[in-house]
């Protein structure tokens, strides 16, 4: 199979990694850098452009890598793939979904997927009422765009919650505010969603200061078996959001996993690492079933 590799860098784990188990099985695969790809859009077929090669149809499936500095651009690029029939391991909807929290917990909740309760508002005198809405004293108030940990803030009573919503909304930071799930103890639960299967799931566990798991906050992580309910949820998740590929994060509670977030572009070093699972093997066999 031709396969493209939508990445703005060759020198990136993920992108070696899925580049060498895909060569090694026997496709030819290159690595193009999406920021450099362009559409023409018009009749009898709109076309893409990887600069001036024209590369509408050359491929049959593509692995996109879109880092959240380019998710327009690479939202537009991948759309026009699938439009000229291409198979993507991300559809261009999945990936948009999945970059904002706000957009994700929607369509998670329409889709009976457990996640914490969450409020989302902009009106700073209904937000000291709306607050009650939520259960327990303390809050969790993220910023709509993932930040590895740094977007996410714990206020410990209502007084600091509406400080720091206040000064947020001063800065035209748009925040969606979170039940604290206290049990979860600082830890949360990535799994690797790969077509209808999780192959590889992993605990990451803050340094015990710290109400964050994130690697990037000195979180450490460790390979786990999931409980088939939290696999159930994993996977319907990537697939109701459009993704056939996905890190799926969710956090355990006293009323079961509840999903915090989608990762359309999951990093491979932690998790291969921490499993020892080849899971960009895995990716490459998911293309080999589902490519066109
Ligand atoms: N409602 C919650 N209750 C308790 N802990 C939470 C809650 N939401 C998030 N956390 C903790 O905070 C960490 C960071 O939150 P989250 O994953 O939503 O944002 P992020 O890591 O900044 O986003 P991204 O992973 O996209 O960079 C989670 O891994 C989890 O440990
Ligand atoms: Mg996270």
């Amino acid at each position: 199979m031709k396969i493209l590799l939508l990445s703005t860098s060759g020198s990136l784990y993920s992108t070696k990694r899925l580049f060498n188990e895909a060569s090694r099985r026997g496709h030819y695969v290159r690595i193009v850098d999406h920021t450099q790809c362009s559409v023409l859009l018009g009749q009898p077929q709109s076309k893409l452009f990887f600069g001036t090669e024209d590369i509408t149809t050359f491929f049959d499936a593509a692995i996109p890598r879109i880092g959240a500095s380019h998710t327009e651009h690479g939202i537009a690029i991948v759309n026009q793939f699938e439009k000229n029939g291409g198979y993507t391991i991300a559809s261009s909807i999945g990936i948009l979904r999945s970059r904002n929290k706000l957009l994700t917990m929607q369509h998670l909740v329409e889709n009976n997927i457990p996640i914490p309760k969450t409020l989302y508002t902009q009106d700073d005198e209904l937000l000291k009422e709306q607050l009650d809405l939520l259960d327990g004293e303390q809050y969790i108030i993220k910023f709509l765009e993932g930040t590895h940990g740094l977007g996410v803030m714990l206020a410990e009573s209502k007084k600091s919650a509406i400080s720091i919503i206040e000064s947020m909304q001063s800065l035209r930071k748009p925040v969606l505010i979170q039940e604290f799930i206290k049990e979860s103890n600082g830890e949360d639960i990535r799994a690797y969603v790969v077509g209808n299967k999780v192959v590889a799931a992993m605990k990451r566990s803050s340094n015990g200061q710290d109400f964050r798991s994130n690697v990037h906050r000195g979180g450490s992580t460790l390979k786990i078996d999931l409980t088939p309910q939290e696999t159930q949820i994993a996977i319907k998740t990537a697939q109701c959001l459009g993704l056939d590929v996905a890190g799926i994060d969710m956090i355990r509670s006293s009323r079961g996993p509840l999903v915090i977030e989608a990762n359309s572009t999951a990093g491979l070093e932690g998790i291969e690492g921490a499993t020892k699972i080849n899971i960009a093997g895995e990716i490459i066999k998911q293309i080999e079933i589902a490519g066109r």
